[in-house]
């Protein structure tokens, strides 16, 4: 390698922790990074939305990226996740979306017909969505050294919001869509699908050095509906797209061997399943990430450090865990608890590398 290389190389973040993670490299410690780092629970963030609605803040490039680098900065997390939301897509092909105050998200033009799936509009993800590549871009700029996740929604998700009208809890008009009008299911699973992998491809190509699908409410489904009506379409984006993918959703502990045949370099895993167990199941030649209970943040501090123990435990230092939670930070959690979490899992994973090692030379 000659000197230029090597610069370029230190400069950029191919040898961070979370990238060798990923690509099963063994690291001195577990990286971590956390599901919706960037939010309400933050006073920083807080202060932003004083002046800005959350949708104007996913618009603003500037912003966006500002709490990005706002929440590595806080809490020193080994990455940062482009701030964006999962649904802006939607916006773009018309479905009205807008955060109603203490609602979630609300779409004004639900699906419930076939017609209703083709005046959907299609769009081009540039115009559309060049804010979030932007955004991209500029934490880049900010911090070149921090290794940027990009994400999506993944079309069964995206799904249920335009079908459903906004959160659900049973997916009940999302499955009898599903089922009473397959072909008209398959058809917008096809044109999400499309969509994602422009939108993912266009982050990419602003720099993102991993890409995220968010699969969230895909647990609601059984094994058999998953196969048939979901599989195919996550393996085709992540084919698409290439490079480090991690693919993510909930309530998932029965499907993980099925969601691991997408192909992603990484599954998320929620606290809902043992994480040894689940990464049997998903195969120790893929990555995985999790899997504390968010609500263990409301504990106090020798709860979390005793559950990030056992969460280390279970994955014995082996090369390609990332640690995390199962799902987002909750908005009534205490700051100073998320950073000692963060310290916490430094600490430990590293004074256990240091353990295992002793170990084996005792040996
Ligand atoms: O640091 C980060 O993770 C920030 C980026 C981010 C957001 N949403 C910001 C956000 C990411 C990766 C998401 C993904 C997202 N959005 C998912 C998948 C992950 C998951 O939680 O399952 C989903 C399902 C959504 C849809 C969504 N966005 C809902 C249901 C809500 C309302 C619920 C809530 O927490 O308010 C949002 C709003 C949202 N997205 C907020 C943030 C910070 C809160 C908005 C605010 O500031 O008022």
């Amino acid at each position: 390698m000659n000197s230029d290389q090597k610069s370029g190389r230190e400069q950029g973040c191919e040898d961070s922790l979370f990238l060798r993670a990923l690509r099963l490299e063994a690291t001195e410690r577990t990286p971590v990074w956390l599901m919706r780092q960037a939010g309400r629970y933050q006073e920083s963030y807080r202060k932003v939305r004083e002046k800005v609605d959350f949708l104007s803040l996913c618009h603003n490039s500037q912003l966006a990226a500002q709490v990005t680098v706002q929440a590595v900065d806080e809490l020193g997390v080994d990455a940062g996740i482009i701030f964006a939301d999962i649904l802006l897509p939607l916006e773009c092909m018309g479905s009205g979306l807008r955060f109603a105050k203490g609602d979630g998200p609300v779409l004004d033009n639900p699906i419930r017909s076939a017609g209703d799936v083709e005046r959907l509009q299609e769009f081009d993800v540039e115009e559309g969505l060049g804010y979030v590549f932007q955004s991209v871009r500029n934490f880049i700029a900010e911090r070149p050294t921090v290794p940027l996740i990009g994400f999506a929604g993944a079309p069964f998700t995206l799904a249920s919001y335009l079908i459903e009208g906004g959160s659900s809890r049973h997916f009940d008009k999302t499955k009898a869509f599903m089922y009473c009008q397959p072909e008209a299911f398959e058809k917008l699973m096809v044109l999400l699908t499309n969509m994602t992998i422009a939108y993912l491809q266009g982050q990419k190509q602003a720099g993102a050095h991993c890409l995220m699908l968010f699969d969230s409410w895909v647990g609601a489904l059984s094994r058999h509906d998953f196969a048939r009506h979901v599989l195919p379409h996550s393996r085709r984006i992540v084919k698409a797209v290439s490079g480090p993918t991690i693919y993510f959703g909930t309530s998932c502990g029965g499907m993980l061997d099925l969601m691991s045949e997408a192909g992603s370099t990484a599954l998320g895993v929620d606290w809902r399943s043992d994480m040894a167990a689940a990464w049997s199941a998903i195969g120790h030649d893929r990555a995985v990430m999790g899997n504390l209970d968010p609500c263990v943040l409301l504990a106090g501090r020798e709860e979390i450090a005793a559950q990030v123990d056992l969460i280390l435990q279970q994955t014995g230092a082996r090369p390609g865990h990332i640690f995390n939670l199962g799902h987002g930070i909750l908005q009534n959690t205490s700051q100073e608890n998320v950073r000692f979490l963060v310290d916490t899992v430094k600490e430990r994973s590293q004074a256990l590398r240091g353990e295992s090692r002793t170990i084996g030379m005792k040996r």
